[in-house]
């Protein structure tokens, strides 16, 4: 048994976990980051020593690797491990415009992200996560009622908006935890473009509504990063959103995805 701490990081979601080696997926370790995961919705673990390769072995424990379509920044010797560097020069960050979860407009969805500090920049940087169980809670039992028989259309859109397959589908508005049967808002800003069966007009007042309410800081944590830190976040039930308020440095980190097991 590791010997290791967890502490919460804030009433709402998110946790830190200090004392296991992630070089050493185990059937132990996996139970203890899949359960931490399900009470927390997004894990700090600290002091780790992983480059991508130790990453692409982490995440097919976690479920199928995905490997992006059309996001060029790949590794050619690990697929499944994207580089988002910011340089000291640019003003784009990754990730950045708008608060989102990761491979929304496929299926399988997106599962697990992990994600690990190579280069940070002295201050600022950090990533904030959002519940969208906590966010699905505080609706109004009309609401809830009313969400739960509806579906959206998700679509990915590379420099501009399509909906066109592979990058495009439809997704049931409410998400239930299969494990703890909890419900979460299965939407998001970045992605999410209309109800089904509705124009994206008569969508937007509801949705904007709903994107929102899931932004609202009381369902809300935000991470700062050290060197060594990787976080693990469940993409069914939380949103994320990196901060763009380093400009002038250079901030680079590895990243990959699992899908959710059939
Ligand atoms: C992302 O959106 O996956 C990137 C998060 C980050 O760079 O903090």
């Amino acid at each position: 048994m590791q010997n290791y701490t967890i502490t919460k990081k804030s009433g709402t979601l998110g946790a830190t976990i200090e004392g296991i080696d992630l070089n050493v997926p185990d059937d132990e370790l996996m139970k203890i980051l899949k359960d931490a995961l399900d009470n927390s919705l997004v894990i700090k673990i600290k002091n780790q020593k992983l480059d991508r390769f130790g990453l692409a072995k982490l995440v097919k424990k976690f479920g199928p690797p995905y490997i992006h379509p059309i996001v060029p920044n790949g590794y050619d010797d690990c697929p499944e491990v994207l580089e988002l560097l910011r340089e000291p020069d640019d003003t784009e960050l990754f990730g950045g415009e708008s608060w989102h979860s990761d491979v929304t407009w496929m299926k399988p969805i997106g599962y697990v992200s992990i994600l690990h500090a190579i280069d940070l920049p002295d201050v600022g940087g950090d990533t904030a996560f959002s519940s969208t169980i906590s966010a699905f809670e505080a609706l109004s039992d009309g609401m809830k009622k009313l969400l739960r028989t509806q579906k959206a259309v998700h679509a990915f859109h590379w420099r501009e908006k399509r909906e066109v397959q592979p990058w495009f589908c439809e997704q049931p508005v409410v998400k239930i935890n299969p494990k703890t049967k909890k419900e979460g808002l299965y939407i998001n800003r970045m992605f999410t473009s209309r109800f089904c069966d509705m124009t994206a007009e008569e969508s937007a007042p509801l949705l904007n509504y709903l994107f929102d309410h899931m932004e609202d800081h009381k369902f809300t944590c935000r991470f700062e990063w050290s060197l060594g830190d990787v976080l693990i976040w469940d993409n069914r039930f939380t949103l994320h959103y990196p901060i763009n308020d380093f400009s002038g440095q250079l901030r680079r980190m590895i990243r990959t995805s699992a899908l959710e097991e059939a």
